[in-house]
């Protein structure tokens, strides 16, 4: 496994309203991209900006509130009704390769890889495996760097 750029941290939240105020009054966030769904994975979601840290886009904070029917952050919120950290993202190179790795360290890896919020592939690696903490792998963008 070559590890990559920490992407994102994902957190859920009951409200994404709520949170963007919250990161925009408190935290002093200036880059608040617009919320949108992602039918797929059952959720909506809304990426913060972080700085660029010099020719690499910051990492990014990805709000994320479960659209109805959703029941894994539906589940989560029930256990942390203010919301709270979910789940970190790093890139690799190669998702194929990354899958292939982590299969052969013997980690669980949860389904194929899909079309995550970045518009690339991404599959997330069980916490039972990874020191408890949910972990996404996505793909580099190739346009973003
Ligand atoms: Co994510």
């Amino acid at each position: 496994m070559k590890l990559g750029r920490l992407n994102h941290i994902g957190v859920a939240t009951p409200s994404i309203e709520a949170s963007i105020a919250f990161w925009r009054d408190v935290m002093g966030a200036t880059h608040i991209h617009a919320p949108f769904d992602l039918p797929e994975q059952g959720v909506k979601v809304c990426f913060v900006d972080t700085p660029a840290d010099g020719p690499h886009n910051g990492t990014q904070i990805e709000l994320i509130e479960p659209l109805p029917g959703n029941t894994s952050i539906a589940s989560f919120l029930d256990k942390n009704p203010q919301g709270g950290q979910h789940h970190m993202c790093f890139e690799v190179p190669d998702i194929h390769a990354a899958k292939a790795e982590f299969e052969a360290m013997g980690k669980r890896v949860l389904g194929e890889p899909r079309i995550g919020a970045h518009g690339t592939l991404i599959f997330f690696v069980h916490p039972k495996d990874m020191g408890g903490v949910l972990t996404e792998i996505m793909e580099t963008p190739k346009t973003a760097h």
